[in-house]
């Protein structure tokens, strides 16, 4: 009985022991049940916020690469961290290439920029005018704003002012050859008027030399009368007391030199009237033979001492709607150029040789202007008609000559201008002009 009462007590023992683990075995689950949903929430919630900076990582990043200037982030001894892609675009760069670099390689100024000056660049935020150079070395002119993010980075941004400098420069072009123009209509007019005033004087000086010839002629012929009334002996005395013989034969002589001076003069002063017609913005049909002619008179004097000018125009040129003023300029600036490259070559005591040739083309005219100079270095040969571009010092050249040429050539007359040269040989400036004064009658077809 005792053995029975003590089995049932071990039983129930048993039966508790298992009721009382089966309680910590529920509780046990429960915990983990609660703490594997604390941490599946907190998983979500990382995950959440993971995306969240992954959005703004990606916004932060398309908004640097949207940017329509170049952005470096630098940092603190200016080794490049980051670039966007229009950094990579203007430089010639990629991310990863550009990655670890020195900025100063691709903004040279930074190396020359004093402490102060570097500080007074991250504070003001002003742009900082200076010239960018890309991976291939080309120089771009660039705006720079650099801020500091950190105690560490730099965010330098660079924008590429190409396209405003040029402009800039095209104002300025456009300046230079309306004041040019003033210049020469100023001149023209004064020299205009000059001429106009000297034709009368020159006029009746001619008139009463033509006169004193005729009647030199006469009294030569009365003096010849009057011989045979008086004694040889008197006549000669006579004769020989005013040189009589002398006198014959050498004033009729310096009269006819005077004449021949005074029709030079009329002619130059005709010439100048011409070059100097007033500056018309209308065009007329022009013979570029005779505008030639003119203006190879003018000049004259700046090429005799230089160089023999031959003038090889062709007969019956058409005329060219065209404004003379204009190609008078024209080809004064290019016969003064060859002028001086001839004298650049220093022929020793010996003429340089200018020639300049028309001949008629389809639907125009065309004129060459050869000399034998010093001809064109190549590296020079695309600068030459840039507006102040000039190899000559100061007071010899101003590098406004050809410019001015090209502008009235190709954008006053719808025509074109080239050169060819040889250094050390010469040079030949080639100028086509379309009959219609457009070129309308060229690009159609
Ligand atoms: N016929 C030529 N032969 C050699 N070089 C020339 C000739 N014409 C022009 N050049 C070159 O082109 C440059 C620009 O000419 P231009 O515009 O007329 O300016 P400038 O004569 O005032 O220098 C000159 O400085 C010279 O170097
Ligand atoms: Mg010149």
């Amino acid at each position: 009985m005792i053995a029975n009462a003590n089995q049932l007590t071990e039983v129930e023992r048993l039966a508790k022991r298992a009721e009382r683990e089966r309680a910590a075995r529920k509780e046990a689950e429960r915990q983990l049940e609660e703490k594997s949903s604390q941490l599946f929430e907190s998983h979500e919630q990382l995950k959440h916020a993971f995306a969240q900076v992954r959005e703004s990582a990606d916004r932060t990043r398309a908004i640097l690469e949207s940017m329509p200037n170049g952005v470096f982030v630098t940092a603190r001894d200016n080794t490049i961290l980051d670039v966007n892609a229009m950094a990579c675009q203007k430089f010639g760069l990629t991310t990863s290439s550009a990655i670890g670099r020195l900025l100063a390689e691709f903004l040279p100024f930074i190396e020359n920029l004093s402490a102060s000056k570097k500080e007074e660049l991250f504070s003001s935020h002003l742009p900082y005018v200076s010239t960018a150079r890309t991976k291939d070395n080309v120089e771009i002119p660039c705006e720079i704003t650099a801020t500091r993010i950190d105690a560490d980075q730099v965010v330098w941004m660079v924008r590429d002012i190409s396209a405003r400098v040029e402009a800039e420069m095209r104002q300025r072009k456009l300046e230079a050859e309306l004041q040019q123009s003033q210049k020469f209509e100023s001149l023209g007019t004064m020299a205009g008027g000059i001429a106009h005033e000297l034709n009368t004087p020159i006029q009746f000086v001619t008139d009463n030399t033509r006169f004193l010839q005729k009647a030199f002629t006469d009294l030569v012929a009365a003096v010849q009368d009057l011989k045979v009334c008086v004694t040889p002996d008197v006549a000669k005395r006579v004769v020989d007391k005013f040189d009589l013989e002398y006198l014959d034969a050498e004033v009729p002589q310096a009269i006819t030199q005077s004449i021949d001076g005074l029709e030079r003069i009329a002619e130059i002063v005709l010439a100048i009237k011409r070059f100097s017609h007033p500056a018309s913005a209308t065009k007329e049909a022009n013979d570029l033979n005779q505008i030639i002619h003119t203006t190879v008179l003018v000049t004259k004097n700046q090429w005799k001492y230089v160089a023999e000018l031959n003038l090889e125009l062709a007969p019956n040129l058409p005329p060219i709607m065209s404004n003379a003023g204009e190609l008078t300029q024209v080809i004064l600036n290019l016969i003064v150029n060859a002028t001086h490259a001839i004298e650049d070559r220093k022929y020793a005591g010996k003429l340089g040789k200018i020639v300049i040739s028309t001949h008629a083309i389809e639907n125009g005219v065309e004129c060459r202007i050869q000399d034998n100079g010093s001809g064109i270095e190549p590296a020079n040969l695309k600068r030459i008609f840039d507006l102040f571009f000039t190899t000559k010092t100061p007071g010899r050249g101003t590098g406004q000559g050809l410019a001015l040429a090209h502008s009235i050539i190709c954008n006053s007359h719808g025509g074109n201008i080239d050169v060819e040269s040889q250094l050390g040989e010469g040079s030949t400036f080639i100028l086509r002009l379309p009959l219609d004064g457009t070129g309308a009658s060229w690009q159609s077809k």
